[in-house]
């Protein structure tokens, strides 16, 4: 009710070309009533009526990607109606976007106002559309967890490789102190540590660099 007679106020101060909010300080945001692609917004008691740029719809849910206006598959528009015509051109259909550059891409495009941008994927991961994200090589399709990682999993584990201790995901190190290898059902996954975690080689677990002589320098360069 109270949201309703908000915005019935904003609507005809909008109309009427006044500039006033119902609070007079600091930033909000207000649905507009039928369109998903507009909004209205008060920022220090000024009231302006916003359009999200093409892709781009808004919830007022944050996420958002451009002056408060999310990716149109991240956004629940309820009632009000959205207008996605594509604007685009190329592989940026439209403006505001990320696209696939291929079934199981190291990479993606992010197009920022009709611009396409090659976005590489964190190391070992592959770009999934369904997530509209990376993903785990050996959850994607049409995709080579060996080829992506460059590792090969052993098919038997020995009781007495020290791999064996985290059965049934064998870990391995990598060249990279960051780094290390899960193998999951036969498939590599390559897995960071984090901040200024490294991977020690003897342990086969994630430690503080001061512990790992090898790597006590990863985080220093
Ligand atoms: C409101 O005004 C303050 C002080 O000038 C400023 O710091 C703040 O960013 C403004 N907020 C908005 C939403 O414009």
């Amino acid at each position: 009710m109270f949201r309703a007679a908000v915005l019935s106020t904003l609507l005809a101060l909008a109309t009427a070309q006044y500039n006033d909010c119902p609070e007079p300080e600091g930033l909000q945001l207000y649905p507009h009533p039928t369109s998903c692609n507009e909004f209205y917004k008060c920022a220090n008691g000024s009231l302006t009526h916003e359009v999200c740029e093409n892709g781009l719809l808004f919830d007022g849910k944050g996420g958002a990607v451009h002056n408060h206006c999310n990716y149109h598959w991240a956004v629940d528009c309820g009632e009000r109606e959205a207008d996605l015509t594509p604007l685009g051109k190329g592989i940026c259909e439209y403006s505001f976007g990320i696209y696939s550059n291929g079934p199981c891409e190291i990479d993606y495009t992010l197009c920022v106002y009709g611009e396409p941008k090659y976005e590489p994927c964190t190391p070992g991961l592959a770009y999934d559309e369904r997530i509209h994200g990376c993903n785990w090589p050996d959850l994607l399709e049409y995709c080579n967890p060996q080829e992506i990682v460059g590792f090969q999993c052993p098919a038997y584990v020995d009781s007495k490789d020290p791999a064996a201790r985290f059965l049934p995901h064998p870990r391995y190190p990598t060249s990279d102190c960051g780094r290390y290898i899960v193998c999951v059902e036969g498939n590599p996954r390559l897995v960071g540590c984090g901040d200024y975690a490294v991977f020690n080689p003897n342990t086969l677990t994630c430690e503080e660099p001061d512990l790992v002589p090898q790597c006590a320098n990863y985080f220093k360069k």
